[in-house]
């Protein structure tokens, strides 16, 4: 990476971290209403979310592992990774100690899902780092849409701790997503045909790490479903504003050079609609996985 495309990125790290100084700092200690936590009843779906969602956010140190072997030699890449880490790990430590709090899990379920957890091993999904910069950007953007999706139940259904729990995570992962978006922008200045070829790619073939991750179709197929991440949404609330943060149209992006491969029945929407999207075929179209 030249000397000129670091120090942009710097630049762009320093206003991330002063502007999380200044208006983002919070923790699942004193920020949390937990005196207000109803105790009397308990909400399956909701507690079935909230333990997904802890899970896939304590993937922390296999992502932290790869952040690090990608860009650990690169100042503000490396200080983002140390300072990301950081609010990354508050969003599965308030999550959990909902579950125990609420008493809808206890400190022992919670210690064996933890080890369920960690026995597994998330792998990279793309090789090179400028790949995995756009994957970054589309995960954040993804997991905000993911929380918001959660606050709204939780608000629907009278559960207003919980509500607050996922606004403040989601509050941090928009934050993340524009981080990312200036890095892909600042990528895209430096070699745009190149970038332009790696976006239209990652948005073709974009899986969320928990799709990796867990075992079975049926497993994914609920996932997808309790997070609320169709076909329709990823090309409305993903792809979309990405596009437009990036002041980019879908005609900017290049047709794939070959079909994407087939992938297994439950997984596949969003990047089958995007492919559809990207190649310049068709507009959003019926989601698959309604
Ligand atoms: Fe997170
Ligand atoms: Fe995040």
């Amino acid at each position: 990476m030249n000397r000129e495309l670091r120090e942009s990125f710097h630049r762009e790290y320093m206003t991330f971290f002063e502007n999380a100084e200044r208006t983002r700092r919070w923790n699942p200690v004193n920020d949390i209403d937990w005196d207000a936590l109803d105790t009397s009843g308990t909400d399956l779906q909701l507690a079935t979310n909230a333990e997904t969602f802890c899970g896939v956010e304590m993937f922390l140190p296999d992502y932290l592992n790869t952040h690090l072997e990608l860009f650990g030699r690169n100042y503000a890449q490396a200080w983002f990774a140390a300072n990301w880490g950081y609010e990354e790990s508050k969003h599965s430590l308030v999550l959990r100690e909902y579950l125990r709090r609420s008493g809808q899990r206890t400190e022992e379920q919670l210690h064996d899902y933890a080890d369920t957890i960690l026995a597994k091993r998330w792998e990279r999904p793309y090789a090179s780092p400028r790949e995995m910069v756009i994957y970054g950007m589309i995960q954040e953007l993804t997991t905000f849409v993911v929380y918001r999706s959660q606050r709204t139940l939780a608000i629907d259904t009278g559960h207003s701790v919980l509500a607050d729990i996922y606004r403040l995570i989601g509050r941090d992962e928009m934050a993340h997503t524009r981080f990312y978006q200036r890095m892909v922008a600042l990528h895209l200045d430096e070699d745009r045909a190149g970038t332009l070829h790696d976006l239209a790619h990652v948005l073709r073939t974009f899986r969320m790490p928990a799709e990796q991750l867990l075992p079975d179709a049926e497993a994914r197929t609920d996932l997808m479903r309790s997070t609320g991440i169709n076909g329709r949404v990823y090309l409305r609330d993903i792809v979309a504003p990405t596009l437009a943060a990036l002041h980019l149209t879908r005609h900017d992006l290049p047709g794939p050079k070959q079909p994407p491969p087939a992938t297994a029945q439950g997984t596949e929407a969003s990047g089958f609609v995007a492919q559809r999207l990207v190649s310049g075929t068709t507009g959003p179209t019926t989601d698959r996985k309604e």
